[in-house]
């Protein structure tokens, strides 16, 4: 009778999972960012957002009424993004610009391209990122993951700081991780030449994240840009493209990880929510202050 009740129960599991997946996903992804604010007049660069979090982001930005540039380093997938956030969001002032990170001449060639069309930047959103890749190096010879997750969006930032500071209030996201607590700032290797490991070097760019938040809010005080880092939760998107377990673990568990849409609310939530200014500096893993 207890094998029978046990086998029952384990026939049973996978469907009450399924059933309850929506649910429990809901529960797992912590909230939306719930304001109100809208951004007409207001500009707004994304990076990294032909896809995943960084599309979903700037279509919401889109949505409430802002000028969006995606930031990509293919700009024809970036096209495509665009004409499907203009139909979607009725806002045709959603513009592609190419941004590869991992080449600093096209970071300076992206800012300065910006520079001189646009008069303001109110919002900063360092998304783009990398993770798990096999070990290369940027065109620069950074290490991948520091290179395009932290120093490309390093660069980029100084770059458009002037621009931030004419425009202020302004705001600057940094899209970091909970695998930051797993990182390490190795000064005597930096480039990760003596000691190589994928996942940890993803873990040590995303630590550089947020001691890269810190340090902007710090020197910025006062100046009216404010500088957050998020972490978006566990989300399903291409990020996982270079690790074929990460690829089978998400699929195994993709009825409980955020969509993109989910992932999104949190960088939303510290780009746009009024009141968060006193907050600069902080690292935030949901769209809520508490
Ligand atoms: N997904 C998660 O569970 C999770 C968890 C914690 C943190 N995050 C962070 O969230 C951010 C967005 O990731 P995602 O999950 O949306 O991943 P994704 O779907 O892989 O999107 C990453 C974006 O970054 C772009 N990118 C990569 N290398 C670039 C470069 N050299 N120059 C310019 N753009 C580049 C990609 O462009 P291409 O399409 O051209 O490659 C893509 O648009 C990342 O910073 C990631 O670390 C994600």
């Amino acid at each position: 009778m207890i094998t029978f009740l046990l086998l029952l129960l384990l026939l049973l599991l996978p469907l009450f999972l399924y059933i309850a997946a929506p649910q429990i996903r809901k529960i797992l992804s912590r909230g939306v960012c719930t304001s109100t604010v809208q951004l007409p007049g207001k500009v707004a660069v994304v990076t990294g957002a032909n896809t995943g979090i960084g599309k979903e982001t700037a279509k919401e930005l889109a949505q409430r009424g802002a000028r969006v540039y995606l930031a990509c380093r293919d700009v024809l997938k970036g096209e495509l993004v665009a004409k499907e956030i203009q139909t979607m969001t009725g806002n045709k002032q959603v513009l592609v610009r190419k941004l590869d990170l991992a080449d600093t001449k096209s970071i300076r060639a992206f800012a300065k391209g910006f520079l001189a069309e646009e008069k303001h930047l109110h919002i900063l959103i360092n998304n783009a990122g990398v993770m798990m890749c096999p070990y290369t190096k940027t065109v620069d010879g950074f290490e991948m993951h520091m290179g395009v997750n932290h120093l490309g969006h390093f660069l980029l930032t100084h770059l458009l700081l002037e621009k931030l500071k004419e425009s202020a209030p302004s705001r600057i996201v940094n899209v970091s991780s909970l695998a930051h607590h797993l990182g390490r700032i190795h000064f005597h290797d930096l480039q990760g030449e003596k000691f190589y490991n994928a996942g940890l070097a993803y873990c040590h760019s995303k630590l550089a994240n947020i001691l890269f938040t810190q340090e902007l809010s710090r020197r910025l005080k006062g100046s009216g840009i404010t500088a957050y880092s998020v972490h978006p939760g566990t989300v399903k998107s291409e990020l996982v493209r270079h690790s074929p377990f990460m690829k089978w673990m998400w699929w195994l568990f993709s009825f409980f990880i955020k969509t993109p849409q989910q992932g999104a609310q949190t960088s939303l939530y510290c780009a746009i929510t009024e009141g968060l200014e006193v907050l600069s500096g902080h690292h935030f893993r949901k769209p809520s202050s508490n």
